[in-house]
């Protein structure tokens, strides 16, 4: 895709964070906005500040969970816009946090139901459309998170593995289609949202809150890790230009690149497991 100027782009997660990043983002690149978002609130905010660019948009709430409400989502995008260039599937929570054996049903489905459903049934409700018209760009927010398996955030991990594997399946089928339609995968490092603070808001002992003593630690070490993030401006900036270039992989800064590379030298090796955080020696 050469320019998103008059393309239309749907994002969900617009109206915070890394989603709200894009859709600014993506109205000084002259963009059609379909914004959508489970916080009604927010949303209208954010719409009102994308407009405000000059931008023809349009909002709609969405939880990404629920199947229907993506169908709903993109037949609202095509009334509107009647065609659907760029699709951001990127609204996501941080899910509970605790050991995985500590851990409800309810905390492993409702994080799975937003994190990797939602990626899920974004790729099925938009892609045909785009495979059918093929000019079109597809971007999964999924993590480094996706990449490492880092203890205490079972839900949330497991979710981002899915979404990567999700993205490089459908890149793979994509190429072999020879279809025109690009993939990113976004695998954010740190980026200052709201995503950890949104986490401690949520009432104790609900799908998503921390569990226990060691989970409140670790949601607080999550909140500075989060605090002392990248400015989600620079990913928005990231993410407009991946798509430009077509670029698969989008990783937003090197932090994990040495724990990745030392988890797959460590698997083609046969060895045990280590956790590494970044800047291990
Ligand atoms: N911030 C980071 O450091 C970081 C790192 C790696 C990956 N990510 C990923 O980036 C994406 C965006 O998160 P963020 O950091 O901007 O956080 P954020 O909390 O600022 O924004 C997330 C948005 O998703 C929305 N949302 C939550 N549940 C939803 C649902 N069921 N349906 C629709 N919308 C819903 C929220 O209302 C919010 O506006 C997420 O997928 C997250 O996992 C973030």
């Amino acid at each position: 895709m050469e320019t998103l100027k008059d393309k239309t782009a749907v994002v969900t997660g617009a109206a915070s964070g890394i989603g709200l990043a894009m859709v600014r983002r993506f109205a000084r690149a002259g963009a059609k906005l379909v914004i959508s978002d489970i916080d009604d609130t927010k949303l209208k905010r954010a719409l009102d500040e994308v407009t405000g660019l000059g931008a023809s948009a349009m909002a709609m709430t969405v939880d990404v969970a629920d199947e229907s409400q993506n169908r709903a989502l993109f037949e609202s995008a095509i009334e509107k816009f009647g065609q659907v260039n760029v699709v951001c599937l990127n609204a996501g929570v941080q899910g509970s946090i605790g050991r995985s054996w500590s851990l409800s049903k309810d905390d492993y489905e409702w994080a799975l139901g937003i994190v990797l459903g939602g990626v899920i049934h974004g790729v099925r409700t938009f892609v045909p459309h785009l495979v059918d018209h093929g000019d079109g760009h597809v971007v999964i927010t999924a993590s480094v998170s996706g990449h490492v398996s880092s203890p205490f955030n079972a839900p949330y991990t497991i979710a981002k593995h899915g979404a990567v594997t999700l993205a490089e399946t459908l890149f793979h089928e994509l190429q072999m289609e020879r279809s025109t339609v690009g993939v990113t995968c976004l695998c954010p490092g740190s980026v200052k949202t709201n995503i950890a603070n949104a986490a401690a808001a949520l009432p104790p002992g609900s799908a998503g809150s921390t569990k226990g003593k060691l989970g409140n630690q670790i949601l607080e070490m999550s909140q500075q890790v989060v605090e002392d993030g990248l400015d989600p401006a620079v990913v928005g900036e990231q993410v407009h230009d991946a798509i430009l270039d077509g670029r698969f992989w989008l990783f937003t800064d090197e932090s994990w690149d040495g724990p990745i590379a030392a988890r797959a030298t460590e698997i083609a090796g046969r060895a045990q497991p280590r956790f590494r955080a970044p800047n291990f020696e």
